[in-house]
């Protein structure tokens, strides 16, 4: 991304892990709510068009509740979808710093894929809303539905068609765009992890050389399975109380269906952790990927511990513990996922860190101003009595002294205006009657002069 180029700078180590630490939050907020979001429009989506269908109003409520208590409302979706998204995004994009690799252009990609799959979910959503007004309207105006029929004016009629349609059409883009955003948010991940191969992935097109890719996007699908599962019992029946007028009859059917996608997300998690693991590419793999992998598979049987307790007693207290075990088990997978690529791109970092390094110390003697200070002047006046540079005189010659400096004139400059004792072998050497300007220029001079620049 030409863009993304021109705000990334190379970032040095201390920067670097502090990116480290966003990228663990962004993508710990960001997969749960993604794959509540995915699920959630997909199960919502596919009930809703069934329900209608069959004329089963359970599950077009259903429907409704899934896309109204999981996807919540559009400033969630940004903040929780889009922003830490795009946050992801550019932190690959610092940690990739000049590599020729798509990884980044796929992010990219998959946000802009959510970013349009966002604006059809709240559009989906709002024509349920839409749709319940009217019917509260129609109760209001108290006519019954034969009467109704023959009754409403045809542009009430020609809008509800509309509406309708909208609804059901909306739901599809906005699956369709979900997915793949999935993808690219598979691929771009991935991809990331084969350090030594970066030269093959190139292009766009390539995300379908990484076979690994595909493992990783059928583990966001099983985990938006699982996490919608839960999602749905713990916004309908333990989040705040849960949803409160519901009857017998809907809960029950909730708590089936919801239980069922819940259970069989959560038993087949392990199965496509093992295989996401198995496809890890030995650059990646550390102790540290091992070890998360066994946490988030241990709380990952827990998990499905919990589920088991609720399907079986239906008690709502296992719901509240699945649903925190299940952000766990996210967490423990991100820090896998971000171990592997740090593993992989450890190489890479330093060199960052090196440039940055550079960067930051040309700015620094950029901004050292010698104006009308002759660093020369300086040293043939007050230093030569004491020093040359390539023998012994009282003090040591500069250029063993010098180097040590690294460059940094401002660290030289305040060893000169305050010296400190260093080598044994010599004298301290006095406090010489200078000025800050003129140990900055002197300073200066000395390291230009040692490594050849003068
Ligand atoms: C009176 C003699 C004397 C004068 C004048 C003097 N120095 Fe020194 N300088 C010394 C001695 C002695 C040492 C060794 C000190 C030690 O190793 O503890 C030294 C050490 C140094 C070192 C090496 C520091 C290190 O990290 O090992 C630098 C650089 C240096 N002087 C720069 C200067 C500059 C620049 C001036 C002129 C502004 C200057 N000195 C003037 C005697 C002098």
């Amino acid at each position: 991304m030409d863009l993304l180029e021109n705000i990334v700078i190379p970032a040095t180590t201390k920067h670097l892990s502090l990116l480290k630490v966003i990228l663990v939050l962004a993508m710990t907020i960001f997969l749960p709510f993604f794959g509540m979001l995915l699920g959630g429009t997909a199960f919502s989506s596919v009930f809703n068009s069934y329900g209608r269908r069959k004329n089963n109003r359970l599950f077009v409520r259903l429907a409704k509740d899934i896309i109204d208590k999981l996807a919540i409302n559009r400033f969630v979706g940004v903040g929780l979808g889009v922003i830490p998204l795009l946050t992801i995004t550019f932190c690959y994009a610092q940690l990739l710093f000049e590599v020729k690799v798509i990884s980044v252009s796929l992010l990219f990609v998959s946000t802009l894929f959510l970013a349009l799959a966002i604006n059809f979910i709240y559009s989906y959503q709002n024509t349920f809303q839409i749709e319940s007004l009217i019917e509260t309207f129609k109760n209001i105006a108290g006519i019954d539905k034969h009467e109704l029929e023959t009754k409403l004016p045809e542009d009430i009629t020609d809008y509800e068609f509309d509406l309708m349609n909208t609804n059901s059409n909306s739901g599809n883009y906005a699956v369709v765009l979900m997915l793949l955003s999935g993808f690219f948010f598979a691929g771009g991940t991935t991809i990331a992890l084969f350090s030594d191969r970066y030269q093959d992935f190139q292009n766009i097109a390539q995300i379908f050389l990484s076979g690994a890719t595909f493992f990783n996007f059928l583990f966001i699908i099983v985990m938006s399975i699982a996490v919608t599962g839960i999602g749905i019992l713990f916004f309908f029946f333990n989040w705040q109380g849960g949803i409160h007028e519901m009857d017998k009859e809907y809960s029950n059917f909730t708590k089936k269906i919801a239980g069922n996608i819940a259970f069989t997300g959560a038993a087949l998690l392990p199965v496509i952790l093992f295989m996401s693991f198995m496809v890890i590419p030995d650059i990646a793999l550390s102790g540290s990927v091992f070890v998360y992998t066994g946490l988030a598979f241990i709380a990952l049987l827990l998990l499905c511990n919990f589920l088991y307790a609720f399907i079986k007693n239906s008690e709502t207290k296992y719901i509240g513990a699945a649903f925190y075990m299940i952000i766990l088990s996210f967490g423990l997978i991100v820090m896998k996922n971000q171990a592997a690529f740090g593993t992989a791109s450890a190489k890479h970092l330093e060199e960052i860190n090196l440039k940055a390094e550079e960067l930051e110390k040309e700015k620094k003697s950029k901004t050292i101003t010698t104006a009308g200070v002759d660093g020369e002047e300086v040293y043939n006046r007050i230093c030569s009595a004491c020093h040359k540079f390539d023998v012994k005189l009282v003090g040591p010659p500069y250029q063993v002294t010098v180097p040590a400096y690294n460059g940094d004139v401002k660290k030289l400059s305040g060893f000169i205006l305050n010296p400190v004792k260093k080598n044994p072998d010599y004298p301290p050497m006095p406090v010489p009657s200078i000025k800050p300007k003129e140990a900055d220029a002197v300073a200066k001079y000395l390291i230009e002069k040692v490594s050849g620049k003068k």
